[in-house]
């Protein structure tokens, strides 16, 4: 774990206190919804003013989300803190779901208060059972809580306050997935729009957030916009948990500021590659992005700094290989990753991925002919946008930039 001076909201080890809810209220905690509990309806000009952003890879606007579903009347909406994280090198919600699990919490309250929901779930991967029972045994103390009660004053009913183990499948992180499992179904996505904030749980309003998203909404309500978009370098705004993988010296999870440039953070807090060896590329966001190469090294690591070079921050996973690794085995790995997590609903990505994986295992054996590589190319042009979810986009982005940067070690694996 990082033990960097920088400005931790998240990971600040005194707030690491568990189920604990007094000893969350002794270290601030519950400020920010007794602020949101004297004008709710300034909330979400709060979080909009802040520019908190979807931090479970779609950098969306979380403002937007919470107006759709804030101006929709009546009754029955949603708030569910997505904490199925399943992503490929991603390891930041698990952490502040067993460590924090209040300020994840008090932040979907916020949420609660900010759009009128009157209930509020907390779907979690059961592969993670320190998250789930810390969660579980947190909810349980916000019951019949004062500030619980207040909430319920101002929203004029109850509200309930639930934790649903997730199926555990990749796929059921997708956020209409999520709500077919809040249904009681099978975690099947479809299309969208409509979008869950206009049509969610049972047809009614419901915002999916994700994990990290909501642990910054207390802080933010506390002490304020100004002082969140302090926290970020240039024009990003906020904190950001970057999980740090692969061959450096100090992998771990770390909270630095959005922004943060991708060599300080391998080279600064990961402490650069491994002995003897040379760094080669990132795969990002968890591996559904475009690979960054040497020359991104001086890339900001935030959503629209990497948008601009044909990016993605994503979940902030960076999975760093070095030279001498196999990139047509890397991408190999995680497209049969992918493979595995299809839902099965759409054909064209239960058998793209299926085919994708073919060809790569067949290129990294050395039993590809240039007809594969031609091949996989084709797939790359037509499968993009054929699903109801974006899992078969991921897919593709990765293949497809690997072929960009690294065309020259396909090629090299050919026909041997
Ligand atoms: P998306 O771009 O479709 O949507 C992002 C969010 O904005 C959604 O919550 C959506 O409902 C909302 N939204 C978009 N337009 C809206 C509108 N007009 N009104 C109201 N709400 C609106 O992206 P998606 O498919 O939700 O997420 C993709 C990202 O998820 C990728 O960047 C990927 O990195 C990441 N991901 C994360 C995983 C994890 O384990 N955390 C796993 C797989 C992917």
């Amino acid at each position: 774990m990082s033990k960097s001076s920088v400005n931790q909201v998240l990971l600040r080890e005194q707030i690491h206190v568990g189920a604990d809810l007094p000893a969350w209220l002794a270290q601030g905690g519950g400020a920010g919804l007794a602020r949101a509990l004297q004008q709710p309806e300034a909330i979400i000009a709060t979080i909009a003013a802040a520019d908190l952003r979807g931090m479970g890879g779609a950098g969306f606007a979380t403002h937007r989300k919470w107006s759709a579903a804030a101006a929709a009347s009546g009754p029955d909406k949603t708030i569910v803190c997505n904490g199925n994280e399943d992503e490929p090198g991603t390891f930041k919600d698990r952490f502040l779901l067993e460590h924090t699990p209040h300020q994840v919490i008090e932040g979907a309250l916020i949420a609660a208060l900010a759009i009128g929901a009157n209930q509020v779930v907390l779907y979690i991967n059961p592969h993670e059972p320190r998250a789930l029972a810390a969660v579980g045994a947190a909810l349980q103390q916000w019951r019949g809580h004062a500030l619980l009660a207040q909430i319920e004053q101002r929203l004029g009913g109850p509200v309930s306050l639930a934790v649903l183990p997730s199926s555990g499948l990749y796929v059921g992180g997708e956020e209409t997935a999520v709500i077919a499992s809040v249904e009681g179904g099978f975690p099947f996505p479809r299309r969208k729009p409509p979008y869950p904030a206009e049509q969610g749980v049972h047809g009614r309003p419901t915002v999916v957030n994700n994990t990290e998203t909501l642990a910054h909404v207390p802080g933010i309500l506390r002490h304020g916009a100004d002082w969140y978009r302090g926290l970020g370098l240039g024009a990003a705004s906020g904190t950001k948990l970057y999980s740090l993988s692969g061959d450096v010296l100090r992998p771990g999870l770390y909270e630095l500021p959005m922004g943060t440039p991708l060599e300080e953070l391998v080279f600064g807090h990961g402490g650069g590659m491994l002995q003897g060896k040379e760094f080669k590329a990132v795969f990002t966001g968890g591996p559904s992005n475009t690979l960054l190469t040497q020359r991104d090294l001086d890339v900001a690591l935030d959503f629209d700094s990497l948008r601009e070079r044909r990016s993605r921050l994503g979940t902030g996973a960076m999975i760093v290989v070095s030279e001498g690794t196999s990139i047509v085995r890397k991408v190999a790995e995680y497209v049969e990753f992918f493979a595995q997590g299809s839902c099965g609903q759409c054909p064209p990505c239960k058998g793209g991925t299926f085919q994708l994986t073919r060809l790569l295992n067949r290129i990294d054996t050395g039993r590809g002919v240039a007809a594969d590589l031609e091949s996989l190319e084709n797939l790359c042009r037509i499968l993009p946008g054929s699903g109801r979810c974006g899992l078969i986009d991921g897919a593709v982005t990765v293949v497809e930039s690997s072929l960009h940067r690294f065309r020259d070690e396909y090629e090299a694996l050919l026909g041997r």
